[in-house]
């Protein structure tokens, strides 16, 4: 685990210091490098020729590229990184914050390893020292999986030394400190959806979450776990039938945050199938390969609910994690069995692999029952998300309204969502002769007719938002900005952004 303080000063020891450089191009097309704030005392420490010396060695500025120099003169760190952060802001531009914390997340995650850094970048107000903060604690995730302990491990970067000239300002301190509730819900999530699915199942991903809850020590947050036994006597047959094809039985559990100043109430409800094989309409072999990360939503949801309430944010927030495994094993719901949902609704299951939206019905219902003035889902539901909006999250809902507002929350919390529609004339096609609804519909606009699934489970008149992360939740490729290889905890921190925005009135 990395840990952040702040000084005033850029030169004290470590193992490395930080700086940012600004690619620059002069009338007539000359390409080069310029040092971005921060970077003053280390370039005096070079005789004032650090940007020189970068440029010389090819540096030219680009988002997160990173270029070594050895220091020199008083800087107490044998190395310097220089991280690129684009386009040098205009006159009266401000630096993006984005490209700070996308940039501050790949010079962290360079330095894994190193005992201390010095992040000397752009830190000269609270949103900057923020961006910086949260940028270096993502970037400085990587899972570590469950490895015999090596002596030449490289672990996160141990400590980090953030020099900013706000460093005994309020309002920064307080910046930062929000930016490690954020990121250490983000690193949460993360952690939950690397973990093997042998070692999370729904059993332990609920003990998980009452351990966490216990932790926490938040005395308005509660915690309620329905095993099987209560999830077969309260009716809930979507969590029941798909768990049935599991040796692991299913879990539903609910978390409430409660404030006494509050004046809104959100409702989450994640998807939580800790492994997905597609059960009886079984999954092609690769096709399961990052099929661990199928309960990304649950751990979306829980640990922003985690978050608002470590802050106290004065807003109620009641949680759903429906928590199943899908396996093909002789109890498994077949193709054409129907199920009797809570709430009573029935549901043919015409395709077992599309058991997601199954285990949200069940949940949806129930948290409508709790009238919350916004009700928001996150899944990692459809192939047809992946296929669509590839790193996006893609948002509907019965609200054009709250569909647009999830969208720029996205945004303000650095993070990308995308509107999509629910057009009513494909809900014809999860029509079904044997039962009230089919949990499989047309091929084509997968992603929509899951939506539209979803909402029949809405209560009446409650706002809802869906939000389908099939594509960002996992990342199989390389690491980039912000994003680790692996599970991203994706909407984390756009949800502790909703809270936080509703909790001041917003
Ligand atoms: N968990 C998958 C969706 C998914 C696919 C998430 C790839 C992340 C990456 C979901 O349960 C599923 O299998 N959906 C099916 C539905 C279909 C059978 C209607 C799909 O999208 O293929
Ligand atoms: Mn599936
Ligand atoms: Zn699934």
């Amino acid at each position: 685990m990395t840990s952040i303080s702040l000084s005033a000063t850029a030169t004290g020891k470590a193992d490395a210091v930080v700086v940012g450089v600004y690619a620059t191009e002069t009338a007539k097309g000359v390409k080069g490098v310029a040092l971005a704030p921060g970077a003053e005392a280390v370039d005096a420490a070079y005789g004032g020729s650090l940007a020189k010396a970068l440029d010389l060695i090819g540096a030219a500025g680009k988002d997160g590229e990173l270029t070594r120099v050895p220091a020199q003169g008083d800087v107490k760190a044998p190395l310097i990184v220089a991280v690129g952060l684009g386009k040098k802001p205009g006159k009266g531009e401000q630096l993006n914050t984005d490209t700070l914390r996308k940039s501050a997340a790949a010079a962290a995650r360079s330095l894994a390893g190193k005992a201390k850094a010095v992040f000397a970048l752009p830190a000269e107000d609270a949103a900057q020292a923020g961006s910086v903060a949260e940028g270096v604690l993502l970037g400085a995730y990587a899972y570590q999986g469950l490895k015999a302990p090596k002596k030449d491990a490289k672990g996160a970067v141990g400590e980090v030394v953030l020099a900013t000239p706000g460093a005994k300002q309020a309002a920064v301190k307080k910046a930062v400190e929000h930016a490690d509730t954020v990121a250490t819900a983000v690193n949460l999530a993360r952690d939950l959806i690397n973990t093997p699915p042998s070692h999370l199942y729904p059993q332990t991903f609920a003990e998980r979450a009452q351990a966490e809850v216990k932790a926490a020590g938040v005395p308005a947050l509660t915690i309620e776990v329905l095993d099987e036994k209560a999830l077969t006597k309260g009716g809930y047959g979507g969590i029941m039938g798909i768990g049935k094809g599991s040796a692991k039985p299913p879990r539903l559990v609910r978390v409430a945050y409660r404030h006494p100043k509050a004046k809104k109430h959100l409702a989450l409800v994640g998807k939580g199938i800790t492994f997905d094989t597609g059960g009886i309409s079984l999954k092609p072999a690769n096709a399961m390969d990052t099929m661990k990360s199928d309960m990304s939503g649950a751990a979306a949801v829980f640990a922003a609910t985690l978050a608002a309430a470590k802050q106290e944010v004065p807003v109620n927030i009641t949680t759903y994690l429906s928590l199943a495994e899908n396996m093909p094993g002789g109890g498994a719901v077949k193709v054409s069995d129907v199920v009797t949902m809570y709430g009573g609704k029935t549901v043919e299951i015409m395709n077992t692999d599309a058991e997601g939206r199954v285990v949200m019905a069940d949940a949806l219902a129930r948290a409508s029952e709790d009238q919350p003035d916004l009700l928001l889902d996150v899944a990692t539901l459809t192939g047809a998300q992946v296929l669509a909006l590839d790193r996006l999250a893609a948002v509907m809902g019965n609200d054009d309204e709250l569909r647009t507002r999830i969208v720029e929350t996205a945004k303000a919390a650095g993070e990308e969502m995308w509107p999509m529609p629910l057009p009513e004339y494909l809900r014809e096609t999860i029509d079904t002769q044997s039962a009230d609804i089919s949990n499989m519909g047309q091929r084509m606009g997968g992603m929509l007719v899951a939506g539209l699934f979803l909402r029949e489970f809405v209560g009446e008149g409650i706002k809802w938002a869906h939000l389908d992360i099939a594509g960002p939740s996992f990342n199989e490729k390389a690491p980039f900005g912000d994003t680790p290889k692996g599970g991203t905890g994706a909407a984390v921190r756009t949800l502790v952004r909703l809270a936080e925005d509703l909790g001041s009135g917003k």
